[in-house]
């Protein structure tokens, strides 16, 4: 059945009349600029065909009665900050409701059903997709779409920090809305300002391998990251390593310890390569694209140190098959590598990535092509 259909058959069960509207929201990919986004420089994302959708209706009880089908779970809170759900993929919702109303923005009670097709853990963003999904549903349906793009984005991300224990950057939330078919867009988080590339190339693939290993990025060490990076910064007297040099960096190396260092190379080193892969996508030369991809990867895996043994083997092995670039992609710590694969290497590099995973790790990895798909959206 489709999502849609399967949605509106549970919303009727659960809350007895139909009638509600349709929201989705997407996933996202990031070609390139990881960890950037906090550190105010460059990202290059797009959001991909996978969404969470949901069903929404206004009750009038002046509470929330959301229902997540994934995870077979119902959740009722109030609107007010002291009635915060103990589930945490009911904070997300909670959390959006609560950051649109410390703006100003009007929410009532409503009842929800939703489902997605995100692989959850995989770095492709399911929860920024759940807040943008919810953001832009309680805008149309509550605030006459008052409340402009970017600040739908930035109500997910105040919601993961300020409800998830994440202090992440604006790249998720914003992809997840502003996401365009056939478009990667590149994000300059310091001043907001967004390009759309047009992406479609002709002889090349871009191909996620999922490495099933999860993570978390509350509990994992994502948060230490900015951390250093905004040491380096404040000792440099600067507001963020967009203002930050390789040769500045190295000029005051001692002052810094190693680790916090190494951090910080990697983010003024990533920051140029953004702008150097979306001028050789200009050019068409995927070559130069790759070849930063994996520079991406060795920064990611050995300075940055948000790799793990399973994505080092990943990108190795997509060296080792001749695939143009691969890295692993998005916070860390799991999840999957980017490939770009050229289309005639495209079945051999699958089937091997499968067995040889297989064989070193005991399960075999997911594989999901990327179709570069539109962002936040009603659905009719
Ligand atoms: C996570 C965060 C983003 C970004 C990436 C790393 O996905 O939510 O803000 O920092 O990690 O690029």
């Amino acid at each position: 059945m489709e999502m849609k259909d399967k949605i509106a058959k549970i919303f009727l069960e659960k809350f007895g009349e139909p009638g509600g509207s349709f929201y989705a929201s997407a996933g996202r990919i990031n070609l390139i600029g990881e960890h950037t986004d906090y550190n105010e420089g460059y990202v290059f994302p797009g959001a991909i065909d996978k969404v969470i959708m949901a069903e929404i209706r206004a009750n009038d009880n002046g509470i929330v009665r959301a229902f997540s089908i994934d995870i077979n779970e119902y959740a009722e809170f109030g609107l007010n900050e002291k009635d915060a759900p103990a589930q945490s993929w009911a904070r997300y919702i909670f959390g959006v409701c609560r950051e649109i109303i410390k703006r100003g923005g009007n929410v009532q009670g409503f009842d929800t059903v939703f489902a997605g097709n995100i692989p959850l853990g995989a770095g492709l963003s399911s929860s920024a997709a759940l807040e943008s999904c919810f953001a832009f549903a309680l805008n149309d349906l509550f605030n006459d779409n008052s409340i402009d793009k970017f600040e739908l984005a930035k109500i997910g991300q105040s919601t993961e920090h300020n409800y998830c224990g994440v202090n992440c950057g604006i790249m998720d939330q914003f992809a997840s809305v502003f996401g365009k078919k056939d478009h990667l867009m590149r994000l300059d988080c310091r001043d907001l300002q967004y390009e759309y590339f047009p992406f479609a190339p002709t002889h090349h693939k871009l191909v996620l391998v999922d490495s099933r290993v999860k993570h978390e990025l509350k509990d994992s060490p994502y948060n230490k990251r900015r951390e250093s990076c905004e040491r380096v910064a404040k000792a440099l007297g600067v507001p963020s390593l967009r203002d930050v040099s390789l040769a500045q960096l190295n000029a005051s190396r001692i002052s810094f310890s190693d680790e916090d260092y190494r951090r910080a190379k990697f983010v003024v080193e990533e920051k140029e390569r953004v702008l150097e892969v979306c001028a050789a996508l200009e050019r068409g030369d995927y070559e130069e694209v790759g070849r930063k991809m994996y520079e991406t990867h060795e920064g990611l895996s050995k300075d940055y140190e948000v790799s793990c043994e399973e994505l080092d083997f990943l990108a190795g092995l997509a060296r080792k098959c001749g695939v143009t670039g691969s890295r692993i992609m998005g916070g860390g710590f799991g999840g999957c590598t980017i490939n770009l694969v050229p289309d005639n290497l495209c079945d051999q590099f699958i089937a091997t990535a499968k067995r040889d995973f297989c064989e070193k790790y005991g399960h075999e990895p997911h594989i999901y092509d990327v179709i570069i798909s539109d962002g936040a959206r009603r659905i009719d």
